[in-house]
């Protein structure tokens, strides 16, 4: 495996992958990979002849007062861990190659942006769509692999691609949770042990509302409190947002019925974190259980 810092770098290797007409996977990952993002990568390399990985974590995705300073690094265990998930080459480039001046062109998807965690994160998704979108256009990859914790930013990018007619298909993965439910994070290690076990209630949560759905509850607002109630009942929980929202378009629903995304985002002490269960109401039995 190849560990490359330049656009330049990225492009010879890409280029003569091409020209031997070999298909490119690509996972783009801010790093401190966890099984999650060995899934994306081991998903990449059984679907691609060459798999690229990005770790980057990207200033413009964070806002004023969140963790980009402290985000987890640990470039070295990175480059271990994408080797035995299968990538051929890791693009970890410095701030500077990838902002080389003041930015003045963004990508900004309307609508799907707004609500869930772009209402408690003015410009994330403005930041992940552009360096998403310089990403691809530095990787050109065939297929780019994103988990399916990150629902609304999956179907952010999922959007754009079509919008802008970006020659890529994404693929979604399912989410890789721990024995116990806690979908995995690169921000679980901010957790000390109390707020590790505290930080169950956003799965138990989503199982709530699951039970509730295949009890034949459609009414989302009764989902809503009772999940609601279930997290204020934990002392250092504090509730950011629950959404029930069509699964496509990420609408807001009153009465539950389609693919629905119940996905909600909970401080756990100052760490916030997210998850969220896909669940076929009304038709196909629902997916796995968190
Ligand atoms: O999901 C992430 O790790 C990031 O948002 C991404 C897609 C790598 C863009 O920085």
């Amino acid at each position: 495996m190849k560990v490359v810092g330049t656009i330049a770098e990225v492009r010879e290797y890409v280029g003569a992958a091409k020209r031997r007409g070999e298909s490119v996977g690509f996972v783009p990952t801010m790093g401190y990979l966890h099984d999650g993002h060995l899934a994306l990568i081991r998903r990449a390399r059984a679907e691609n002849d060459v798999v690229v990985v990005s770790i980057f974590v990207n200033p413009l995705q964070f806002g004023p007062n969140e963790d980009y300073e402290r985000y987890p690094r640990d470039l070295e265990r990175d480059i271990a861990l994408a080797e035995t998930g299968g990538a051929d080459l890791v693009f970890a480039p410095s701030v500077s190659e990838m902002y080389p001046r003041p930015m003045l062109t963004y990508v900004n998807v309307e609508k799907l942006s707004e609500g869930m965690c772009g209402a408690s994160r003015p410009g994330h998704f403005r930041g992940v769509a552009t360096v998403v979108c310089k990403l691809f256009n530095i990787v050109t990859p065939d297929r780019a692999y994103f988990g399916q914790k990150d629902a609304q930013q999956a179907a952010v990018i999922k959007r754009m691609v079509g919008d802008l007619n970006i020659n890529v298909q994404t693929v979604t993965v399912g989410t890789v949770r721990e024995p116990d439910g806690l979908a995995m994070s690169s921000r679980n290690v901010y957790l000390d042990a109390g707020q590790r076990s505290a930080a169950l209630v956003l799965s138990k949560s989503l199982s709530l509302a699951r039970r509730m759905i295949e009890a034949g509850e459609r009414d989302a607002g009764k989902v809503r409190d009772a999940m609601t109630r279930m997290i204020q009942s934990e002392p250092l929980a504090r509730l950011d947002y629950i959404a029930l929202v069509d699964a496509e378009d990420l609408v807001p629903l009153d009465r539950l019925s389609g693919p629905v995304l119940i996905a909600l985002a909970v401080f756990i002490g100052n760490t916030r974190l997210i998850d969220n269960i896909l669940v076929e109401v009304g038709g196909c039995p629902p997916t796995a259980s968190p």
